[in-house]
C-alpha cells in the first residue's frame, strides 16, 4: 500500500528557545510538539488523507461512536536521542504489531505496519527538536491511537476511523526514581476477564483501573498490581505496567501472557536481556501467595515492575489489607542492572546485539 503524507507545517511552532524551556522540565505528558498526524479510514475506501498537520483541538462530532461506545485503541512508545545526536525508535513494529492485535479486539481495522511505522517516523522528523538529550533518561513519548470517528449513535463497528499520533518531551514517570515504589494489591477490583479486553490497549482498561488506583493511593502506594479476576489467586499486573521478581537462584520470574494481560514490549526486551546478564527468564503462572510467601521467606529478593512509560522501577513493597511484604534486595543489584542493560541498548550506549533500535534522525 501507499499512502503519501501531505505536509502542512505549523506556522505557529514554538521558537527554540521555548523548546529549550519546555525541555529543561518536561514532565510526563504535559508539552505536545508542534504537529501531530492523522490518517482516515472509511469503509470501501480504505485508509486515505494522510496528514502532519499542527497539532491542536480535533473536530468531532458529538455523536462520533467513541465518545459512546468507546471503540478506541492506543500505543505507547518513545525516540531516544544518542550521544551522537541521532533520534532511534525502539522495536516499533512490535507496537505496529500489537496495535493491530488490539484493533482487530476492538473491531477496528487494520493499519498496515508500515504506514504506523511511517507515521511516527513523520512525526518525530518534523519535530525532532522536541527530542531531549538522553541525560536524565529523558525522551520523546509517542502516542499513536485510534478513534471511532464516525457520526452514528449505533452499536456496532464505526465505518470511519481517525488514526492518530501526537508526542510529548518527557521525563522520568516516576518522581520516586529508582528508590522504589510500594505497590498496593487490591482484593476488590479486577482489570480484566477471561475472554474480555485485558490483552488489548484499549483505553476502557485504563478507565476501569482508576478505582482501585486510588484504592492504592489512599494507603500510600504508586501502583496497584491486580490479581485474576476469578479465582483471586493468579498475578496479573499493574494499571500500566508488567511485574518481574527475582529468585535468589537468579531466576527472572514474571506472570505468563495469559490473554487478560497486556503483553509489554518492555516485558519481551527484559527477557532477553535478562537471560544475556546469566539470569533464567521464567514466564509462568504465579500466585499471590506464592509472591508473599516467597519475598517473606527469600525466595524472591527483588521485585520491579516495567514499561515503556517508567522503563523499569524497583518495587520496595507490596500492601494489602492483610498486610505488608518487603523484598530483602532493597538495593536492588539486579533490578539496575537490568534496568540499565535495556536503557543503554536504547540511548546507544551499548551495542544494540538485538537489532532493536530504528533510526529516524
Ligand atoms: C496495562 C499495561 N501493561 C503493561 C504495559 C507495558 O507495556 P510496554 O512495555 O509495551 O510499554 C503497559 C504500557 O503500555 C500497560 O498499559
Amino acid at each position: 500500500m501507499s499512502v503519501s503524507f501531505d505536509i502542512q507545517p505549523n506556522p505557529g511552532a514554538r521558537s527554540d528557545a521555548e523548546v529549550a524551556e519546555i525541555l529543561a522540565s518536561p514532565g510526563f505528558g504535559v508539552y505536545f510538539t508542534d504537529h501531530m498526524v492523522s490518517i482516515t479510514w472509511t469503509k470501501g475506501q480504505g485508509w486515505h488523507s494522510a496528514t502532519v498537520k499542527p497539532y491542536g483541538p480535533l473536530t468531532l462530532d458529538p455523536s462520533a461512536a467513541v465518545l459512546h461506545y468507546g471503540q478506541e485503541i492506543f500505543e505507547g512508545m518513545k525516540a531516544y536521542r544518542h550521544a551522537d545526536g541521532s533520534v532511534h525508535l525502539f522495536r516499533p513494529n512490535m507496537n505496529a504489531a500489537r496495535f493491530n492485535r488490539s484493533a482487530a479486539r476492538m473491531m477496528l481495522p487494520n493499519l498496515p505496519e508500515e504506514l504506523f511505522v511511517e507515521a511516527v517516523r513523520q512525526l518525530v522528523q518534523i519535530d525532532a527538536r522536541y527530542v531531549p538529550e538522553a541525560a536524565g533518561e529523558h525522551s520523546l513519548y509517542i502516542r499513536p491511537f485510534m478513534i471511532a470517528s464516525e457520526a452514528f449513535l449505533g452499536v456496532r463497528a464505526a465505518e470511519e476511523v481517525t488514526f492518530l499520533v501526537i508526542a510529548s518531551p518527557v521525563g522520568p514517570y516516576f518522581t520516586e526514581g529508582v528508590k522504589g515504589v510500594d505497590i498496593w494489591i487490591t482484593d476488590e477490583w479486577a482489570r480484566a476477564g477471561e475472554g474480555g479486553t485485558g490483552n488489548a490497549k484499549c483505553g476502557g482498561n485504563y478507565a476501569a483501573s482508576l478505582i482501585a488506583q486510588y484504592e492504592g493511593y489512599e494507603h500510600g502506594c504508586t501502583q496497584v498490581m491486580f490479581i485474576e479476576a476469578t479465582g483471586k489467586d493468579r498475578v496479573e499486573e499493574l494499571g500500566g505496567m508488567n511485574v518481574f521478581l527475582v529468585s535468589a537462584d537468579n531466576e527472572l520470574v514474571t506472570p505468563a501472557l495469559s490473554g487478560t494481560i497486556l503483553d509489554g514490549i518492555t516485558r519481551d526486551s527484559i527477557l532477553k536481556v535478562g537471560e544475556q546478564q546469566g539470569l533464567t527468564p521464567v514466564e509462568r503462572r504465579l500466585s499471590a501467595q506464592e509472591v508473599l510467601d516467597g519475598i517473606a521467606d527469600g525466595t524472591f529478593t527483588e521485585a520491579f515492575c516495567c514499561g515503556t512509560a517508567a522503563v523499569i522501577s524497583p518495587i520496595a513493597g507490596f500492601k494489602s489489607k492483610k498486610g505488608e511484604w518487603r523484598p530483602q534486595g532493597q538495593a536492588f543489584e539486579r533490578t539496575i542492572q537490568i534496568r540499565d542493560g535495556v536503557l543503554d541498548i536504547q540511548y546507544g550506549r551499548a551495542e544494540d546485539s538485538f537489532g532493536w533500535l530504528d533510526k529516524v534522525a
